[in-house]
């Protein structure tokens, strides 16, 4: 696909699919991006920011101010790098994203919630807080491997149990609505209809 980034940020995007944690498939950001243009997104949260692709291309892309959380020291060092190297509006914040967010005190257009899928749920009020009136949420991992609508192996119960129930919050909030896309393994996204 035609991200509109440089062709060594594609190649990057390519190169962290065999990492551990990769970056959002092809279809999400091409979703991410879809969505940000049709609400004229300036402001961007990105959780689990990983080495800063997805920030890079979403501010390259848009022309977006992205701010982005990453725990992990050593991706954190990574996404800087890449920031400085391709001169990207992002702001990398390292940190557990349960510390940071309490403390962002702004609105966001689009928040992208790549992080710890165990923590989604507890993520999810801060989430609401953070993003506008008119603002979307997408929501990467939502149905993991078919595990989260259908039986899970035995040692992942408790983890699709934790996405369930996020995606109850989510449904059950009358301030979103939310569509599913099964790209990757599956994205949510809610859009904030009103101000609760
Ligand atoms: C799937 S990867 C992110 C990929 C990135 N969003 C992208 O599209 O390139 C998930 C990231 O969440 C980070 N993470 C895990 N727990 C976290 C936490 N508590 N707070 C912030 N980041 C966390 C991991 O270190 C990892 O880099």
């Amino acid at each position: 696909m035609d991200f509109g980034i440089p062709s060594s940020l594609a190649a990057l995007r390519e190169a962290a699919r065999a990492g551990r944690d990769p970056t959002a498939a092809d279809e999400t950001l091409a979703l991410l991006l879809g969505e940000g243009r049709a609400i004229s997104a300036r402001r961007i949260l990105e959780i689990g920011a990983g080495e800063g692709l997805t920030s890079i291309s979403l501010s390259l892309s848009l022309g977006a101010e992205v701010v982005a959380i990453e725990r992990d020291r050593a991706r954190a060092a990574a996404a800087r790098e890449h920031i400085a190297a391709f001169g990207a509006s992002v702001e990398l914040i390292e940190g557990d994203a349960a510390d940071v967010l309490p403390a962002l005190d702004e609105k966001f257009d689009l928040i992208f919630l790549d992080g710890p899928k165990v923590q989604y749920r507890m993520y999810f009020p801060e989430c609401k807080r953070l993003l506008r009136e008119g603002g979307t949420l997408v929501s990467d991992d939502v149905l993991l491997y078919g595990w989260v609508r259908g039986e899970p192996p035995k040692k992942r119960r408790m983890l699709a149990e934790h996405i369930r129930e996020y995606l109850r919050l989510l449904e059950e909030d009358g301030a979103f609505e939310t569509e599913f896309y099964e790209y990757g393994e599956g994205v949510a996204v809610s859009r904030k209809i009103y101000e609760a």
